[in-house]
């Protein structure tokens, strides 16, 4: 009956699709409050809330984040890798929950290909990334398809148990308790049901240890570095660091948007305390040039910088480092991993 209901009025705005996923009212944004928020909702209880956690590279400046970070291929193979080992068919017509969809580059937009017939709500805290988001599925017709709501992937104003998935592509490295978001994503779930997020992990630290050898050999030796590289792997190796370890209580996290580099443990206890079944991690890559390839897109994404960046006995040192270890163990260093939890 109730889906009688929803076909029913379906695109008329009388009884919007997605209110059934959420246990409170929503709120237009734009309906009172700013015109450009129009068709972006807010769950009530979250009107007026601060936004914790996350600076201008997702609010003021959202719209030069959203030219740069767009991969959306590289995504597209990521994920379906990380739905067929799930077990979920591309065939099928899921109700998905994407949280931290930002602008929809490389979650939404990859998901919306694979799926021909799924729903999404889609959540993010920024409403300037939501907008634009909101503009590509008034272009593209998706309003049936795609509803826009700002969020805190660590709040939980969902319905119980009516999603059939989770996703969220470079979304829980950002936030200081991705436990609780872990957890809403549990209580969200049907039972069955599948979350499938992406992040980064400690691995990076070997890609540290390897600036630091370069850094150090060219005081040592006298050699010379482009100013800018080496300044950028200086900055990457504080980064790594403060990223490392659990213990996200200090201040200065509220201000940085890259919070954590994950281990495999962390995940699979906080997976294990929400409920969910199981847990795998499946690396996006363990080949032979995996080190050069993930320094080369980090020097790329950083500063815009070429591979000429760094002189041939650098790219030498991080030779060597590939060379050192075999797929399985680049596999355990992992980097950059598909998270895939089961309830
Ligand atoms: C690296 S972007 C990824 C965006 C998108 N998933 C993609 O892959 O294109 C991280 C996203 O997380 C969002 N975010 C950060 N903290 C958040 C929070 N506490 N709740 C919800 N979203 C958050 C940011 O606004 C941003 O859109």
């Amino acid at each position: 009956m109730k889906t009688m209901i929803r076909s029913m009025f379906k695109g008329a705005g009388r009884y919007p699709w997605y209110n059934s996923f959420f246990g409170v009212p929503l709120i237009d944004l734009g309906v009172g409050g700013t015109p450009a928020l129009r068709g972006i909702f807010t769950p009530e209880p979250e009107i007026g809330a601060e936004k914790i956690g996350i600076s201008d590279q997702f609010l003021a400046n959202a719209e030069d984040y959203h030219q740069r970070y767009s991969g959306s291929e590289h995504m597209k193979d990521v994920l379906e890798q990380a739905f067929t080992h799930a077990g979920v068919s591309m065939a099928s017509s899921p109700d998905v929950l994407d949280i931290g969809t930002g602008s929809g580059t490389n979650s939404l937009l990859p998901m919306l290909s694979l799926f021909d017939h799924a729903r999404f709500v889609a959540t993010d805290l920024s409403p300037d990334l939501l907008v634009i988001l909101r503009r590509y599925v008034e272009r593209e017709s998706l309003s049936d398809r795609v509803a826009c709501v700002c969020t805190d992937a660590m709040n939980s104003f969902f319905a119980p148990a009516r999603f059939d998935m989770v996703t969220g592509v470079s979304l829980l490295h950002h936030l200081i308790d991705p436990a609780a978001a872990i957890k809403a994503a549990h209580a969200a779930l049907k039972k069955g049901g599948v979350a499938v997020f992406c992040d980064p992990f400690e691995g990076y630290g070997m890609i540290g240890l390897t600036f630091r050898l370069i850094l150090d050999r060219a005081t040592r030796e006298g050699l010379d570095l482009n100013p800018e590289a080496a300044d950028f792997m200086r900055a990457m190796i504080i980064d790594f660091d403060a990223r490392r370890g659990t213990d996200k209580s200090d201040v200065r996290f509220r201000y940085m948007d890259d919070k954590w580099l994950f281990t495999r443990e962390y995940l699979e206890d906080v997976a294990c305390d929400a409920g969910f079944a199981s847990v795998s991690i499946l690396p996006h890559a363990n080949n032979e040039t995996y080190f050069r390839d993930y320094t080369t897109v980090l020097f790329r994404l950083g500063r815009d910088l070429k591979p000429d960046a760094l002189p041939d006995w650098a790219w030498d040192t991080i030779d060597l480092i590939d060379r050192s270890f075999s797929p399985e163990m680049k596999s355990a260093l992992l980097m950059e991993g598909s998270i895939i939890l089961k309830k």
